[in-house]
């Protein structure tokens, strides 16, 4: 199991539409290990395979908080939402891939999610509250989409322009 590096925005890579994954291979369940690990170790609660420059459909999440409850990893194969509610609730949103930047984003309050377990099953839950926000958070970086997207042009090109600065900054220090 290894940490891997996140990509940061901008990049293309996590702007692509991702691939369905067709095969659940050793080289997956290492993937998903890897995924987990990077996502306790930034620390969040939710990583999508593009931001580890993987164009595939896959998203670990693990919106447990507490530290006094058991940890709830999840691993999902191509997340689908198949429902979603009327009623809309406002997160004050992050992402590993847009450091220290948060925003307010309106989603549908709970969601209903199938996917493809690493146990090759079809698996199906209904989601509410901040795990509903995280799943869907992660389904759309497998879209290209970044919550940031959400945001009006302006708040959108000033954190953009903070994010281009911090990987210059961040070049030059490992350089
Ligand atoms: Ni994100």
């Amino acid at each position: 199991m290894s940490i891997r590096p996140i990509l940061i925005h901008p990049d293309p890579r996590l702007k692509k539409v991702a691939a369905p994954v067709v095969d659940i291979s050793d080289e997956l369940r290492a993937l998903s290990d890897d995924m987990l690990a990077t996502m306790y170790a930034a620390p969040g609660i939710g990583l999508a395979g593009p931001q580890l420059g993987i164009g595939q459909r896959i998203i670990v999440l693990d919106c447990v908080k507490s530290e006094d409850e058991e940890p709830n990893p999840m691993v999902m194969i191509n997340p689908k939402v198949i429902e979603e509610s009327d009623e809309l609730n406002v997160y004050e949103e992050g992402c590993l891939s847009i450091p220290e930047m948060y925003a307010e984003v309106t989603r549908p309050k709970e969601v209903k999610v199938s996917w493809l377990g690493l146990d090759g099953e079809e698996h199906t839950q209904d989601f509410d509250g901040l795990w509903a926000t995280c799943v869907q958070h992660e389904i759309d970086h497998l879209d290209g989409v970044l919550f940031i997207d959400y945001l009006k042009p302006l708040k959108r090109q000033l954190i953009t322009r903070k994010m281009v600065k911090l990987k210059r900054e961040r070049a030059r220090e490992a350089s």
